[in-house]
């Protein structure tokens, strides 16, 4: 399951990725905003964010203009690993050295292609493991990791 959720800002961009992931077939849980009125985008990332630290959904998208808010609100939440992502480069690395977990997009930043490409490589990239994994675990402040 994969869970969305955009601002106003996001919202054009929300629709066009909604329809092109169930498209491919995936399963998506869409979690707003549905109409077009101004709202607060940490509304919508702590939803989405607490869903994903539960396990309601594997991966989450997050969307607002920049990305940036949407990703500083979702990585609030233990457990959530969000990326702010402007390329493929960036979603491919997100993905092998972070295991991030949600993808934020700005919809101000990116055009329609250039999100789907990003989102595609977002779902289909493993996580490397290795000596990324220690460094992963550290990011959780009482994750009692040593060096
Ligand atoms: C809304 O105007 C804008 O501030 C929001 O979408 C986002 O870019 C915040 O980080």
């Amino acid at each position: 399951m994969i869970a969305i959720a955009s601002d106003h800002a996001g919202l054009p961009l929300k629709r066009h990725l909604v329809a092109y992931l169930e498209k491919l077939g995936h399963q998506i849980l869409d979690l707003g905003v549905d109409e077009d009125r101004s709202v607060d985008y940490p509304d919508f990332a702590h939803d989405l964010a607490g869903r994903v630290a539960a396990g309601e959904a594997g991966r989450g998208i997050l969307i607002c203009g920049t990305g940036l808010g949407m990703s500083m609100a979702a990585n609030r939440h233990p457990g959530v690993r969000a990326a702010l992502c402007h390329d493929a480069y960036t979603a491919e690395m997100a993905r092998r050295h972070n295991d991030a977990n949600v993808l934020c997009m700005g919809a101000r930043v990116l055009g329609p292609g250039v999100a789907e490409q990003v989102t595609t490589v977002f779902l289909t990239t493993a996580f490397d493991g290795g000596r990324h994994r220690r460094r992963v675990n550290k990011i959780e402040p009482d994750s009692g990791e040593e060096s």
